[in-house]
């Protein structure tokens, strides 16, 4: 009876296809395969960390090029499917936790990552007010952060609230932060970030919904 995040993404990982393929072969930003740039934004990495890696491709994928590629999600599912899946590929991390305790606990180690990304995930869950000073605090000098999700919806910004089980069910919520490129621009820089490009990316089909890519750097 609560915003309870973990069981809310708990249920989400049980209702995801399990269609992930044991060799993931690409890596993307948007919903539509084969569409948009890849890991290059990331700009050859040695370190990485995925904040919400759901089935976990992605961090296998750069772990297979030979990045030490960490991730970290809330739930348990997500997190165990991952480990069974790709927990044997040498390089690759599957951390359970809530990223902005993840990156509490990272930054107190002084671990740093060269580059910090979300995919449709954790970080458009999260109150970027909360957690951009954590993601500064835990990536290296000049580091990447790259994120994507859905465009704003025009007119609807900010925190954004969603029932989880329906209107009938369970009163489990969560919450999505919503801005425009310029918003997004404004506020990584209000963080410390450089060298912000934030834009959203045409669908394949233009009348189709596109995707909201960003990438910023950490100051020297
Ligand atoms: C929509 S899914 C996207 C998963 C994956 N990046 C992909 O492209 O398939 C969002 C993921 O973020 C995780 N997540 C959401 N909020 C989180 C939080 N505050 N801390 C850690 N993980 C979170 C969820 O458990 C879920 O696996």
């Amino acid at each position: 009876m609560s915003h309870d995040l973990e069981t809310y993404w708990n249920r989400y990982g049980e209702g995801v296809k399990d269609e992930e393929p044991a060799e993931p072969l690409t890596f993307g930003w948007t919903q539509y395969d084969g569409h948009g740039p890849g890991e290059e934004l990331l700009e050859q990495p040695d370190t990485t960390l995925e904040l919400g890696f759901g089935r976990g491709r992605n961090v296998a994928y750069l772990a297979r090029k030979g990045v030490r590629a960490t991730g970290v999600d809330i739930s348990g599912v997500q997190c165990e499917r991952a480990r069974e899946r790709y927990g044997h590929v040498p390089g690759a991390r599957f951390e359970q936790g809530e990223v902005c305790r993840y990156l509490t606990t990272a930054g107190d180690d002084e671990e740093r990552f060269d580059a910090i990304y979300s995919v449709w995930g954790a970080l458009w869950f999260t109150d970027p007010e909360r957690l951009l000073p954590l993601v500064r605090q835990c990536l290296a000098p000049r580091g990447v952060l790259a994120f994507s999700n859905a465009p704003a919806v025009p007119g609807s910004y900010g925190v954004q609230g969603m029932y989880g089980a329906g209107f009938k069910g369970r009163r489990l919520w969560i919450y999505r932060w919503a801005y425009t490129p310029e918003d997004w621009t404004e506020i990584l820089e209000r963080h410390g970030f450089v060298d912000v490009d934030a834009q959203v990316l045409e669908a394949p089909d233009p009348e189709n919904v596109g995707t909201l890519i960003v990438r910023a750097r950490a100051p020297h």
